[in-house]
């Protein structure tokens, strides 16, 4: 054999070696716990042949506690770019099959290697975690890897989207990159993301909690949102994620794909003419209507089981990407509350950072009140919302349905928040409050002083309802372009978004803004 093909032999057998991680009996650990290797999943996410891989012979530098003696080619993270649907995107996953996929200084290099080669080119990074966290042996230096990859998500944060997937452990440090990136996917029962384990928490607070209690998919997608999606399994997290991707751009200075649209789009729905019932408490299903004007009725809801009074979620109209935000009367009756705006503003970011259209359908009796509300800081997290219509400088299309009720009428993308066209229903009420409530304020004294209180109270309702419990007082002022036929909402809304595609729009100059948080 010649000295050259005995060099190309040598590289063959470190790719395969490199290609097993940390071994045959680690992946077989890895399989017996319901979860993929990191070369299985980036396999599963890409198109087919299309990943090309960077760094397979970088190794750890550290000799502390004898673990120079144990190296592995590629050291616990498979990095590199692919496409998706014919579309660059770059990728890390970790590999627990090696060190636990714990963070060394070498690994986080990797790491940022990807996303710095992602930030030149304009494409998405998606990150798939499974890892003890950081490398004990490294001290510092697995911390200062941290680091580096914390400034590179905040560098491309509203940039290039960024997306994880948590697929196994993610503890201490390791959750902070997660919580800077855009979306986060969980798989149920092999995922979690918690600062500190549960021992060191039986320790410091005496509560007994199991893994999944303190930070697993169900904690984090219904409890405290930082996780946006749970899922079944890998399989359909990967799938999500090519999903979710489909629906926007390559970066802050692109537009999202425009799909062909074959859902007609002067379809007309004759059930939405009678959606709202009679009864002003009595609520309908936000969601049939979003089902109804969207093309196809494909809704990829973020967020679905957090904060259910409000829904966020991406859709097309005529095969354009936008954000849909919509209240839902059938939870508290559609109040606005400190995680809906939370929820809500966080969603409406990210579409303005991704020049994705925004959809708002309005139908809010207000903020909740209480203290529970207050104490939590509600007129900090509302204003976040309001913040973040007001900034936005993408199309804002807005329907009010029905009620749109005091400060939460100003929030949700009204005109007066650079709202572009703002139609309603004629169901629509517009005004500072609800009749009984109004009533109760202003007219206190003649319903006190009437012969019959409950019948003047009535007839106060009456006359507040006849002034205000429609949609025409604020088309009077301009605040409503027109009010529409619901069964025309698809079509008027499509016919919006096509008017607005030539908007342009900037904010003043700054450094940055000083969002209240
Ligand atoms: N540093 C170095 N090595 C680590 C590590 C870390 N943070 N976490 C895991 N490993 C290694 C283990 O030593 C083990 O090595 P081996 O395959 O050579 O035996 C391998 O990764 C797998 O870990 P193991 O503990 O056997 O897996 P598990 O599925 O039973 O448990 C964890 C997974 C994550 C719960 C557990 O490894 C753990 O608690 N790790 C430490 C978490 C932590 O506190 N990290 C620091 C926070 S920033």
């Amino acid at each position: 054999m010649s000295n050259q093909l005995e060099k190309v032999k040598e590289l063959i057998q470190l790719r395969e070696k490199a290609r097993i991680g940390g071994g045959e009996k680690r992946i077989e650990s890895q399989h017996k716990k319901g979860k993929y290797t990191a070369r299985e999943r980036i396999a599963m996410l890409l198109d087919e042949g299309s990943f090309e891989e960077f760094d397979m012979f970088v190794q750890h530098r550290c000799t502390n506690f004898g673990i120079d003696a144990t190296k592995f080619l590629g050291d616990g993270v498979v990095t590199g770019y692919g496409t998706i649907d014919g579309r660059l995107v770059y990728i890390y996953a970790q590999d627990f099959t090696v060190f636990g996929g714990a963070l060394s200084e070498s690994l986080a290099m990797k790491i940022c290697k990807v996303m710095d080669q992602a930030m030149k080119m304009g494409a998405p990074v998606i990150g798939l975690n499974d890892s003890g966290g950081a490398r004990i042996q490294e001290g510092v230096n697995a911390l200062a890897g941290y680091a580096e990859i914390f400034q590179r998500n905040i560098l491309a944060s509203g940039v290039v989207p960024q997306i994880s997937g948590i697929f196994g452990p993610c503890a201490g440090g390791a959750v902070y990159s997660p919580a800077l990136t855009d979306f986060n996917i969980m798989t149920r029962g092999t995922s979690y993301m918690f600062l500190t384990g549960p021992k060191v928490v039986k320790s410091v607070t005496g509560e007994d909690v199991t893994q999944e209690q303190l930070g697993g998919a169900s904690v984090h997608t219904t409890k405290s949102g930082v996780a946006h999606f749970a899922v079944d399994n890998e399989e359909d997290g990967l799938k999500l994620i090519r999903q979710l991707i489909s629906y926007m751009p390559q970066n802050n200075l692109e537009e999202a794909p425009l799909m062909e649209c074959n859902d007609p789009i002067d379809r007309l729905d004759d059930a939405l003419n009678d959606i709202i019932p009679d009864e002003p408490n009595k609520p309908y299903d936000m969601y049939e209507v979003i089902g109804t004007i969207i093309d196809n009725g494909e809704f990829l809801e973020v967020h679905k089981d957090y904060a259910q009074n409000i829904i966020v979620g991406f859709a097309r109209f005529n095969g354009q990407s936008v954000g849909v935000i919509a209240n839902q009367p059938k939870i508290m009756a559609g109040c606005l509350d400190s995680n809906a705006s939370r929820k809500a503003a966080r969603f409406v970011r990210f579409c303005d950072a991704f020049n994705i259209p925004l959809v708002t359908l309005v139908d809010v009796p207000g903020f909740l009140p209480g203290t529970g509300q207050e104490y939590n800081g509600v007129i900090l997290h509302g204003a976040k919302l309001l913040y973040a219509y007001g900034e936005a400088t993408v199309p804002k299309v807005t329907v009010t349905l029905r009620k749109s009720y005091g400060g939460a009428y100003c929030v949700m993308s009204s005109k007066h928040l650079r709202g572009d066209m703002n139609y309603a229903w004629p169901t629509a009420e517009i005004a500072v409050m609800g009749p009984s409530g109004a009533v109760e304020v202003i007219f206190a004294k003649e319903v006190a002083s009437a012969e019959d209180p409950a019948k003047a109270q009535i007839e106060k309702e009456e006359e507040y309802k006849k002034a205000f419990a429609n949609p025409y007082n604020a088309a009077q002022y301009g605040y409503i372009d027109d009010v529409i036929e619901p069964r025309n909402t698809r079509f008027r809304i499509i016919r919006a978004l096509q008017q607005l595609q030539t908007k342009k729009l900037t904010n003043p100059a700054k450094k940055h803004d000083n969002l209240p948080l």
